[in-house]
């Protein structure tokens, strides 16, 4: 079995930070996002990737993920010319996969537990296709499934306005080779997309078996699309750390006694766990956590910060309360904040002065 990684989507929820760094390499827990899903790829036996890239933001991905061997995985680059669809993702991917199953993973999600249960469920069953589901609040935002008394699939329908269920599609998916043909046979969306789902729902017309995986319902899914996502997947893997204290794409260590580097540097600082801090970040008369991850040679200086992603080399500094925040690589914060809290959400190399 082959994987397929889609990382072409341009973020554009998370704009400023997407401006100059793609979705997947955003640091969630100091590892960006991107390596867990390689981890779970690697975890379920999966050698070869082939990791589907934009010509704009693609190569940041190219640079941080390498040739995949810090996984063990062997990984080749496939260029998405333009952003048309999921199933656009797989058309393009076609020369890579050729008639082999494949495991298709949605570049910005987390799934606990990782993929292994899904290829177990499918190598036993030998469907066509495979679905992950999960019971969701609203599933209008996503592609939802209805199945029949027995858990078959039934319909797939992507983003309905009228759901006639609450079960979401998760960014994990398992074909075989038939796909293709049924790829063939949709066209776009009101999007303007080629869609997976459509093309599922076309598998289903066609005859094919496709089962679903159903997530437990206290078990977490992260799709990391907007700033809240980011910080609840940021709150939720401190939580559950890794437990090995892995170094991570940037030097991140994870939890536990590693969840703060050997070299960080701190006189009259409270940590409130569970925080990460990465390697070179200098702390002074401040309060750190809970759910508060630090880049590599972050600086923070007489400050409050909670439940916040701050990125490597940026800096807080003044008496300022900071909680629910993002901060980009090498930015600043500084000032009292007022003696209010405060929330910010800036990019990379930016500034902001906060009363
Ligand atoms: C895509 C799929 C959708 C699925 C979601 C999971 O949506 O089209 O069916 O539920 O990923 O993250 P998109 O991110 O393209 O809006």
């Amino acid at each position: 079995m082959k994987a397929i990684v889609l990382c072409a989507g341009k973020g554009t929820r998370l704009r400023p930070i997407t401006h100059s760094t793609p979705k997947h390499l955003i640091p969630v827990a100091n590892r960006a996002i991107i390596s867990y899903v390689l981890q779970q790829i690697a975890d379920a036996h999966i050698h070869e990737v082939g990791i589907v890239i934009s010509p704009d933001s693609g190569g940041m991905i190219r640079e941080a993920v390498g040739d995949g061997s810090q996984w063990g995985l062997s990984v080749s680059y496939i260029i998405q010319e333009t952003a048309g669809g999921l199933a656009h993702a797989v058309k393009v991917s076609r020369a890579f996969l050729q008639d082999s199953d494949f495991l298709m993973f949605l570049g910005d999600n987390l799934i606990e537990g990782g993929v292994v249960p899904m290829i177990e469920e499918f190598a036993a069953h030998k469907p066509q296709g495979l679905v992950v589901l999960k019971g969701v609040e609203d599933p209008r935002r996503f592609g939802v499934a209805e199945l029949d008394s027995n858990g078959a699939v039934i319909r797939l329908v992507e983003k309905p306005k009228e759901p006639k269920s609450n079960l979401a599609l998760v960014g994990a998916y398992v074909f075989t080779a038939d796909i293709h043909e049924a790829i063939d046979g949709i066209g776009p969306s009101w999007r303007g997309e080629l869609e997976i789902t459509d093309a599922i729902q076309r598998m289903l017309d066609m005859g094919k078996v496709v089962r679903s995986h159903v997530l437990k319902k206290d078990s977490w899914w992260l799709d990391t699309g907007t700033m809240t996502d980011i910080l609840e997947a940021n709150r939720v893997l401190l939580e559950a750390g890794d437990g090995e204290g892995k170094e991570g794409l940037f030097g991140g260590l994870v939890n536990g006694e590693n969840s703060v580097a050997s070299d960080v540097v701190m006189s009259g600082c409270e940590l409130v766990k569970p925080v990460s801090i990465a390697a070179g970040c200098v702390l002074s008369d401040c309060r750190v956590g809970p759910h508060v991850s630090l880049g590599r040679g972050a600086r923070v200086n007489g400050a409050t910060i909670a439940n916040s992603i701050v990125m490597e080399g940026a800096e807080v500094s003044g008496s300022i309360v900071l909680q629910n925040s993002i901060m980009g690589a090498r930015s600043r914060v500084t000032g009292s904040g007022g003696g209010k809290l405060s929330t910010v959400f800036i990019g990379d190399d930016s500034s902001v002065q906060l009363g």
